[in-house]
């Protein structure tokens, strides 16, 4: 039987769909090698966010080129955003390619690949307002049996200006809570102690129920985090717009939901956050930030920020950095703006921002960041955490890692501790990146 090799780019909603991909083509009989050589179909999944992600798999295609020569029979298609957002194009542009499937068309890959054999080339790529897998069990790729994503809604709806995700994820749509809480079941008796529940805007999760109940996200989570109490439960992304109290309230009441909050803000200056439709101030911001706090004292909280969008000034940008010495986030994605086709930026407004200015700006968001993770890692040393391990650590293998409820790595001397265990770490060291502990008897 024919074998898929699958390579994965972008967020975690990718590696997930990937999982989706895997159990679609498993239950049709193919196998799934980790060994490219192998292949008889490469799946790449890709992302659209920015052009230098669309410019890196275009590299790659290049670079497979020499696998196919040694390889005729070798087929390769493309998965994810980049092919929803440039369908057939791609077909034409890259004539290594032979499939081409959307977010929401992975349910006829099996039939996209019998026509693929046959010698036909194929572009699938239509959205879909109600697909969100919910009855397909996700086979784990490259897991480490520890911790596992679980996908609870699809698509996006929110429009940033700056954003391609609405166009290439379609519409919103939640999951039926039911099938949730089976996955997480099943992980957790399969030995998994984390899942992390996945979607582009996680607070506007809502599923009406047969009987006509609605079921929001802090009810969800709440199921989740009654699955066990050992079993970690973690989530991503928040819309600041949406992030509530309630959510905050059910956070506190369970110790197993992770104190660990993405709030990505973007910018630090009102008129910016306007201009890029965000639908929220950085009063609002900040108030909600002062709400974490409130609730949950000893919760990390981490961000996305965009350096040079259309028009911004020297002030707007020191507006962000400002932003970032009031928050001092633990942990920063940090971008330079990308203008991308078809989004709301693409149409009205103006890339106005010079390359070298973003970049300088980048690097001053990125070197405040730094100062401000390594201070933060400062004052958790003597703290005692309970840390889930997930393996040994890349540097020593003598050492193990693993992760706080805060999400932050902390390595440490491997004793006769072993991966999915739960030990408590005493913080001894650190650096911006990484803490480093010993193991102590009880927090
Ligand atoms: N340019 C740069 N960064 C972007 N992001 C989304 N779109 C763009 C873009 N066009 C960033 C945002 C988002 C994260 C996933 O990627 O910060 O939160
Ligand atoms: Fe994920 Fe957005 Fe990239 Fe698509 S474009 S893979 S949704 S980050």
């Amino acid at each position: 039987m024919s074998s898929i090799y699958i390579e994965t780019y972008g967020c975690q909603m990718n590696f997930a769909d990937s999982e989706v991909v895997n159990s679609i083509l498993g239950k049709e009989g193919y196998t799934t090698t980790k060994d490219i050589n192998l292949a008889d179909y490469i799946l790449i999944n890709t992302c659209a966010i920015r052009d230098n992600a669309e410019q890196r798999i275009r590299k790659r295609l290049h670079e497979l080129k020499a696998l196919q020569r040694q390889h005729p029979q070798l087929r390769i298609g493309i998965l994810g955003c980049m092919a929803e957002r440039l369908k057939t194009q791609l077909l034409e542009e890259e004539d290594n390619v032979s499939f081409v499937v959307g977010p929401d068309a992975y349910r006829k890959l099996p039939t996209i690949l019998q026509l693929v054999q046959k010698g036909e080339k194929t572009a699938e790529t239509e959205l879909s307002t109600e697909e969100t897998y919910s009855d397909i069990q996700p086979v784990r790729i490259d897991g480490n049996g520890i911790s596992a994503y679980i996908s609870i809604m699809r698509g996006c709806q929110n429009f940033c200006a700056y954003c391609v995700v609405p166009y290439t994820r379609g519409r919103e749509r939640s999951r039926d809570p039911h099938s949730i809480i089976e996955d997480a079941q099943m992980l957790f008796s399969q030995g998994y102690k984390e899942v992390t529940l996945l979607g582009q805007n996680v607070n506007s999760y809502r599923f009406t129920e047969a009987d006509g109940t609605l079921v929001g996200f802090p009810e969800l989570m709440e199921r989740v985090a009654q699955v066990s109490p050992l079993l970690r439960v973690r989530f991503a992304t928040s819309h600041p717009k949406d992030l509530s109290d309630e959510l905050l309230q059910v956070m506190a009441k369970y110790p197993n939901i992770c104190r660990c909050i993405h709030l990505p803000v973007q910018s630090g200056n009102d008129r910016m956050l306007k201009l890029m439709n965000r639908h929220y101030t950085t009063e609002w911001y900040l108030n909600r930030i002062d709400a974490i706090r409130r609730y949950l004292p000893d919760c990390s909280i981490t961000t996305d920020v965009i350096a040079g969008f259309c028009s911004e000034t020297e002030e707007e940008h020191q507006d962000t950095l400002a932003m970032f010495r009031t928050v001092r986030y633990d942990y920063a994605y940090m971008f330079k703006f990308s203008l991308r086709p078809n989004t709301y930026a693409e149409k009205h407004l103006h890339d106005d921002v010079p390359e070298e200015v973003k970049t300088r700006r980048l690097e001053e968001i990125i070197k405040l960041q730094g100062e401000i993770a390594l201070e933060n890692n400062q004052k958790e040393i003597g703290r005692v955490y309970e840390v889930l391990v997930e393996g040994t650590s890349h540097r020593s293998k003598e050492q193990l890692f693993g992760r706080n409820s805060q999400n932050k790595v902390i390595v440490f001397d491997r004793g006769n501790h072993q991966p999915g265990t739960y030990v408590n770490v005493k913080v001894t060291n650190c650096t911006a990146a990484t803490l480093i502990g010993e193991v102590v008897e009880q927090a």
